[in-house]
């Protein structure tokens, strides 16, 4: 679907939203992380009730991206403190040199980004992004974070094109299955400082499908304010 200039409207997230933002969900994580349980997780925790987790908190919100062509919803993403969205996260942060002027507090996550495939390519991510930045400045945020899979290979070339610097990189392998379990499980095995430590092995692997690689990498990227 081809875009005109004006066809796009970014607003914050409206209650009658609830229902396209968890398609977009559900398409993204059933094509690149299926059968694991997370997409399950994600609307059983802060998409449950974007209004709470997302617009109520300080710090907090979530947008989407609106066709006026045809009044859907094309794109979505939310921002959350980091101490907030990724607690585990926030807290190995605190010794990240890239962050140690700033007050952990001052960082904040990005989450849930996501634009349906027919309008992707189309900057509709790139608008969704810069209303997030300046809403990250107007709260005094000083660094953005966030985690993506390295499967994800457009999200990975978006992130870099917008300005993201990469940070480290967590491999996790596919356990073996269980008793005829058919969900998919993950052992934490190794945390790559940076994307450049990767073994030649797991440059090969970083970006395969799951079901293909038995691996999963989940990659930082992280930018200053
Ligand atoms: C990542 C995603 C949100 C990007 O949205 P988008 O609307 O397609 O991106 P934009 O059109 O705004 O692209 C902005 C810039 O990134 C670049 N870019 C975006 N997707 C790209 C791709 N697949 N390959 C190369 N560059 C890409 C564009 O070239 C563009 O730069 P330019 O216009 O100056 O050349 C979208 O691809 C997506 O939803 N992917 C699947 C879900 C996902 O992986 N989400 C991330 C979860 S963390």
């Amino acid at each position: 679907m081809s875009l005109n200039n004006g066809d796009i409207l970014i607003h914050s997230f409206q209650p009658n939203d609830i229902p396209q933002c968890l398609n977009i969900t559900r398409g993204v994580y059933a094509k690149y992380c299926p059968e694991d349980g997370y997409v399950e997780k994600v609307f059983a925790t802060d998409m449950a009730d974007i209004e709470k987790n997302y617009l109520n908190i300080k710090g907090g919100h979530w947008w989407v991206a609106r066709t006026m062509v045809d009044n859907t919803v094309v794109g979505q993403v939310g921002i959350q403190p980091l101490s907030v969205g990724n607690q585990k996260c926030y807290q190995a942060e605190l010794a990240n040199p890239h962050y140690l002027h700033i007050h952990p507090d001052q960082i904040c996550e990005l989450r849930r980004m996501a634009v349906i495939p027919a309008y992707q390519k189309q900057r509709v991510g790139f608008k969704l992004l810069h209303t997030l930045i300046e809403f990250a400045q107007s709260n005094d945020y000083k660094a953005i974070h966030l985690t993506t899979l390295g499967t994800m290979t457009s999200a990975c070339k978006f992130y870099a094109r917008c300005g993201f610097t990469k940070g480290k990189v967590e491999q996790y392998v596919v356990a073996e299955s269980k008793n005829g379990d058919t969900k998919v499980k993950y052992l934490k095995s190794t945390v790559f400082e940076h994307s450049s430590s990767l073994t030649e092995d797991d440059v090969r692997l970083y970006s395969l499908p799951i079901s293909e690689s038995k691996r999963l990498y989940v990659q930082h990227y992280w930018m200053l304010l």
